[in-house]
């Protein structure tokens, strides 16, 4: 053995000490790459403990057995704190890996934008949803509109002052676009038998324009007619309808009003959905909003309409649905329904 020990005390020294050395390289390797090093430096094919195997040769023979197994041993006891080592900063590179690629399961997905129905749509559904659970049919009628249709038949004849209630826009002399879905009446009557159970919803136009006006809107148009239809009839229905609509502690009350085409005629008010009733800005401090023209049909409309006013009788009613929608969630100015900003329509 080549500057090798050349006594059994110098090698067990000489054996410590390089355990000591190497168990400190193990130690200060800091990762896989470096320990490997380490390693085959240590016990590779060139390494320090191969080199002094090899040595043994050069013993006498009656020491070699024992110093063979004392490099052996050394050599099993590195091969046992390499692998150790290898080991563990196995499990530390694991471990700083996960934490680096740690996911946060529990953060909130990113949802996909999901559309909604237009607050009129919504508004107009809630109606339609009582008046269907309370029998009614719905039908439709033309938004271009005769001048028949939309007053004569309605009991207002050419050049009656109550024309001007509604500011019409004119296609031809006896061409318009409704003002109302009134006209629709007049149609189901001539089409139907009685008993009639109708609601009529859809668009009208008006030459009027501010934050409560717009020139298009949309109404909703009821018609009852049977034998035996009484205002009473119109109360408990309309009385039911606000308070589905409004909630069951709203309060409800009817003016006496003027309509043509009903005798007498009404105006049904609910309480201030903003104040409760004390008065606001909303309410304009009277605790009350109104919310739908009504009344009963009046003998003249049944006749045109080719029915017996002796035998039959009816009540009506005509509600805005903007107008609806706009105290159903607190809406002020009406130009908001048709703007389509998505800011806007996204708090319904
Ligand atoms: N058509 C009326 C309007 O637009 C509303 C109305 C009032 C309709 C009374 C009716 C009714 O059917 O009976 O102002």
């Amino acid at each position: 053995m080549e500057n090798g020990p050349s006594s059994w005390n110098e090698l067990q020294e000489r054996v410590t000490q390089l355990t000591q050395e190497c168990q400190r390289e193990i130690e200060q390797a800091a990762n896989g790459a470096a320990l490997q090093e380490v390693k085959v430096r240590w016990l590779g094919r060139k390494g320090v403990v191969t080199q002094l195997l090899r040595g043994l040769g050069d013993l006498p023979a009656t020491e070699r057995p024992r110093a063979g197994q004392v490099l052996n041993q050394l050599r099993q006891q590195l091969e046992a704190s390499f692998a150790q080592r290898e080991s563990s900063i196995i499990a530390q590179e694991k471990a700083e890996r996960l934490e680096r690629e740690r996911l946060d399961l529990t953060l909130p997905g990113r949802r996909a934008p999901l559309g909604h129905l237009h607050p009129l749509t919504q508004a107009l559904g809630e109606i339609k949803a009582f008046f269907i659970g309370m029998g009614y049919q719905v039908v439709e009628g033309p938004e271009v509109e005769t001048d028949y249709y939309n007053f004569q038949a309605l009991n207002v004849p050419k050049d009656h002052p109550a024309r001007d209630m509604q500011a019409t826009f004119y296609l031809a002399p006896d061409l318009v676009l409704r003002t109302q879905t009134s006209p629709v009446q007049v149609r189901t009557m001539e089409r139907q038998k009685p008993p009639i159970r109708i609601i009529a919803p859809g668009k009208v136009y008006r030459n009027d324009a501010d934050i409560t006006h717009s020139p298009m809107f949309h109404q909703v148009e009821g018609l009852v007619v049977d034998e035996g239809i009484r205002f009473s009839d119109l109360k408990g229905t309309l009385i039911a309808f606000a308070k589905a609509l409004f909630g069951q502690d709203r309060r409800v009350r009817f003016r006496p009003s003027y309509f043509p085409f009903t005798e007498p005629s009404a105006e049904m008010d609910i309480s201030c959905t903003v104040c409760g009733g004390k008065g606001c800005r909303v309410c304009k401090g009277e605790g009350w909003l109104e919310i739908l023209g009504s009344g009963m049909v009046h003998p003249q409309v049944l006749e045109m309409a080719g029915y017996d006013p002796e035998r039959l009788t009816g009540w009506a009613f005509g509600m805005g649905v903007e107008r609806v929608a706009m105290l159903r969630y607190g809406i002020e100015d009406i130009r908001l329904l048709f703007e389509n900003d998505r800011r806007f329509l996204a708090e319904f």
